[in-house]
């Protein structure tokens, strides 16, 4: 089956403030944003080493650093930075249109 990507709306731009990270979900993508010194980020919410929610972690300049065992991300290709998580996140293209946020999926 050849499943095409499609645009959702996520929230408002004013909900997810510089230095924040806000997570949703739709259907079934679990999805984090993030507002690095004002660019948005999308990526996985959930982290690829255990079930940690990264909406309850700590953004840096580096990234999202998981609450769990503390591996941080890179946000621009999902990379984590050190151990324990191996997997990269999956990120997600990001585009705002008159004051929300649209994750393309
Ligand atoms: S659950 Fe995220 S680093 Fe272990």
């Amino acid at each position: 089956m050849i499943r095409l990507s499609q645009w959702i709306k996520a929230c408002s731009l004013d909900q997810v403030k510089e230095g924040q990270l806000f997570g949703f979900h739709s259907d079934d993508k679990k999805i984090l944003l993030a507002n690095q010194k004002g660019k948005i980020f999308a990526t996985d919410l959930i982290c690829t080493h255990a079930d940690a929610d990264l909406s309850t972690g700590f953004l840096s300049d580096e990234g999202v650093r998981c609450p769990l065992h503390l591996s941080v991300f890179n946000l621009q290709d999902g990379k984590p930075q050190n151990l324990p998580a191996e997997i990269p996140l999956k990120t997600y293209n990001v585009k705002i249109e008159q004051d929300e946020i649209y994750v393309e999926v």
